[in-house]
């Protein structure tokens, strides 16, 4: 799938991006790596869309992004404190202040109006930009979509049972074509037009900023002369862990570069090693490909228990892998399945097992000016048995206390290759050896749960800390273990 974007004019090659806000074409100079949600409320003086959180946990600052994807425009929540305004390049950006005027709302603002939906009203743009997202792409989702679209949007003041009724009163009785404002169907054909997105360079200096710089190259050849000309460079895919740490961290990245224009870090094909995800392909479109839904199910479920939607339109594979957080949900899964990570320099490519990746804490084999170009997972055997497990305080839009993921098949009521993987247990995610040596080429039906689970559970020492204690996670590795065995008995007796 291709992203399309409009055909710029020359002189926005420099400093300045062109979009679409709520029916207009506009052309900006923006400050280098300003939030989509900074630059409405400072620079536009517009105030509807709210920063609570800063960091994408609230949902409270959402606003839908329309882009063209192929043949259609594709219509998503986005977090606007995570994502760097210089995105909106080639994009439509729909906000609050363009959804209804108080004398005649939109058919979302008036169903939580008439349900009691909104108290303070701090959250409801979020809410109202949730839904206008998911409606705008699907016509009467059910309560199930419902909830997995607002899953992520906070309110302290609801109940939210109001907002539910709305959203299913707005399913029940309209269409995507009675819901999508006539000025975003003008719009649509206007994104669809044929065009290539020009090559961008954004070079604002701007000394109240922590980027100075925010590059967005087209190819991978110009990313690597960036990353040759520019010493101190970061790169920056969705963002959703770099802008947190700008926005709460303060920390600096003098020079960013943005890699999701690249196409060639946007593709998803099966080869006879594997499945090959892009590194910059995001969660809610590995979530919606056919492909990975078919050859690798397990990801495909697992993705719905990352983050929240608003979140996964725009956070990627790539992110997860090189922000080698401990915690990071895919990163089990990926060591169990014996992924490997094609990597790229400007001389050369090299392929590396994940298992190889994760050095220490935080620390990979990335070198410098290396970034990690696609994900190759190996295509499970039909007797494979592959499950992830994640606990959490929270549902959804929760880090993992512990997160595992398992791999085995099964042959004649005997295990091989059997391979369990944790995250959350030490400062980098771990394969389980004694959990291969006591379960590898042994009968199904012999296996000790229990006694398998203590041994497994006490060859990690995880660390306590706000999501849990040493002992806690402890306990939710032994769980892990007797859950995924105790399964995997059931099926043989
Ligand atoms: C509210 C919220 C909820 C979250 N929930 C979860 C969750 O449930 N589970 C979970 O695992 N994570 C979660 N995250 C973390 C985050 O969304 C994921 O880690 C995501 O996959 C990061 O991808 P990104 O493209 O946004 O990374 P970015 O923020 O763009 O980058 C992260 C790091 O990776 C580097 N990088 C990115 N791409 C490449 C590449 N191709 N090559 C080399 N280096 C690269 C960057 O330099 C940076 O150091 C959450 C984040 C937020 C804000
Ligand atoms: S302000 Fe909370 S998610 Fe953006
Ligand atoms: S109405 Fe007050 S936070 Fe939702």
């Amino acid at each position: 799938m291709k992203d399309k974007a409009l055909s710029l004019p020359s002189e926005s090659h420099n400093n300045r991006i062109t979009f679409f806000m709520n029916g207009q074409q506009i052309t900006e100079e923006l400050p280098a790596g300003i939030s989509t949600l900074d630059w409405l409320n400072q620079t536009k003086q517009m105030f509807g869309t709210k920063c609570s959180c800063n960091e994408g946990d609230c949902c409270s600052c959402t606003v839908v992004i329309a882009k063209a994807v192929d043949d259609k425009v594709i219509y998503e929540a986005i977090t606007s404190c995570l994502y760097p305004a210089a995105k909106l390049h080639g994009k439509h950006l729909i906000t609050i202040e363009a959804m209804g005027t108080p004398n005649a709302l939109h058919p979302i603002q008036q169903a939580l109006l008439d349900h009691h939906g909104t108290q303070c009203g701090y959250c409801t743009p979020g809410f109202v930009m949730s839904m206008f997202a998911l409606f705008a792409m699907h016509n009467h989702p059910d309560k199930e979509a419902i909830f997995a679209a607002l899953e992520g949007n906070l309110c302290r003041c609801t109940g939210y049972q109001s907002i539910l009724d709305a959203a299913l009163e707005i399913s029940r009785n309209y269409c995507k074509e009675d819901l999508i404002p006539a000025w975003c169907s003008e719009v649509e054909s206007k994104l669809l037009e044929k065009g290539v997105p020009a090559a961008m360079l954004l070079l604002h200096k701007d000394s109240n900023r922590l980027v100075s710089k925010y590059l967005m190259p087209e190819t991978m050849k110009l990313l690597f002369d960036y990353l040759q000309t520019e010493n101190s460079a970061v790169v920056i895919a969705g963002g959703t862990d770099l802008m947190v740490q700008m926005n709460i961290g303060r920390k600096e990245f003098p020079v960013l570069i943005d890699i999701t224009c690249i196409e060639e870090l946007k593709r998803i094909y099966l080869q006879s090693d594997g499945l090959h995800i892009g590194a910059c392909v995001s969660y809610a479109k590995m979530f919606d490909s056919e492909l990975v839904h078919n050859s690798c199910p397990h990801l495909h479920k697992l993705i719905s228990q990352i983050a929240s939607q608003q979140i996964r339109n725009f956070g990627t594979l790539g992110g997860n892998i090189a922000n080698a957080s401990p915690v990071g949900d895919t990163l089990p899964l990926l060591l169990a399945l014996d992924a490997t990570l094609r990597l790229q320099t400007e001389l050369e490519m090299r392929q590396l097992p994940i298992r190889s990746f994760f050095k220490g804490y935080r620390q990979t084999a990335l070198q410098k000016r290396e970034i990690i170009k696609e994900i190759i997972l190996p295509l499970s055997p039909e007797n494979s048995y592959v499950r992830t497990l994640k606990s959490a305080k929270r549902k959804s839009v929760d880090i993992s206390a512990v997160v595992s993921a398992i791999n085995l098949q099964r042959s004649l009521g005997y295990t091989q290759n059997a391979c369990l993987a944790f995250g959350g247990v030490a400062a980098t995610p771990l394969v389980s050896r004694v959990f291969t040596g006591l379960v590898n080429n042994k009968p199904l039906s012999s296996l000790d749960a229990a006694q398998i689970a203590k041994a497994v559970a006490a060859e990690f020492k995880p660390l306590s800390d706000v999501r849990g204690s040493a002992l806690y996670r402890n306990k939710l590795i032994e769980n892990h273990v007797i859950i995924y065995l105790s399964e995997l008995q059931k099926e043989v007796l």
